[in-house]
């Protein structure tokens, strides 16, 4: 499991997704992509397929949620995408995280990897004791959620650049840490709020990078891929 960029394909067409991949069709390394609820919805299915076609590794972000015989078998069938790595919400309780790994192993064994989102990034202390009645800090609950992910045999979470390191402290180095929030140094943070660069997310051990503005918003994409890479990876 190494280390690498996934950049947030946050396009709302199979159009739009297509010419933003296009550019990279000459570069040696097709890139990890992430494809979110809005482009799903939008296209269904084939575009998962479609992308992965064009050679690309893919993180389906669908966040599932349910009872674990719903999530089992929803799954069963983002196995059936090959795609590489998913994930659904740790609050959905240790049966439903052993449910989704048991929908999402195939037949030969293997399956992608599945990661739990702990609590959402949007979600802050105040909503955490008014809307949900817990009131414990949210580092404790992030982690405990996170330790409950490793318990039920998931590959590891996504959560901020900010608490990769504690989660591995937690977890083990062996758990994955994908993290969002990433910014360069001299970009434009837009709506991020607690942000980290590429060189700091690979310092504090992160595993994983979703980025997605700083690429796809940028006036060369190939540039600011690479210039990521470089600083995340070398
Ligand atoms: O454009 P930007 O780099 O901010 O994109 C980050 C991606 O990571 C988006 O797809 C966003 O939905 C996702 N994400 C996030 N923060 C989280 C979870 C997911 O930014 N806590």
């Amino acid at each position: 499991m190494g280390k690498d960029v996934i950049i947030a394909c946050d396009f709302s067409s199979k159009l739009q997704v297509e010419s933003f991949l296009d550019l990279f069709n000459t570069t040696a390394h097709r890139p990890f992509v992430k494809i979110g609820m809005e482009l799903f919805y939008a296209e269904g299915p084939g575009i998962v397929r479609s992308i992965k076609n064009r050679g690309h590794r893919i993180f389906l972000d669908l966040k599932l949620h349910d009872i674990p015989n719903t999530v089992k078998k929803s799954m069963k069938v983002l196995s059936e995408l090959d795609v590489d790595l998913c994930n659904l919400h740790a609050a959905g309780t240790v049966p439903m995280m052993q449910a989704a790994l048991e929908g999402l192993t195939r037949p030969d064994g293997t399956r992608p990897l599945l990661i739990a989102v702990t609590q959402l990034t949007s979600t802050d202390q105040a909503h955490l004791e008014s809307d949900l009645l817990i009131d414990r800090p949210m580092d404790e609950v992030v982690m405990h959620y996170a330790s409950r992910a490793k318990l039920a045999g998931l590959d590891g979470v996504v959560c901020s650049p900010l608490e990769a390191r504690r989660v591995h402290e937690v977890c083990g180095n062996d758990f994955l840490t994908v993290t969002p929030g990433v910014r360069f140094a001299d970009g434009d943070v837009g709506d991020q709020k607690r942000v980290m660069t590429p060189e700091q997310a690979r310092e504090i051990g992160s595993d994983y990078i979703v980025v997605g503005r700083p690429i796809t918003a940028a006036p060369d994409p190939i540039a600011a891929y690479e210039r990521c890479l470089h600083d995340f990876m070398d």
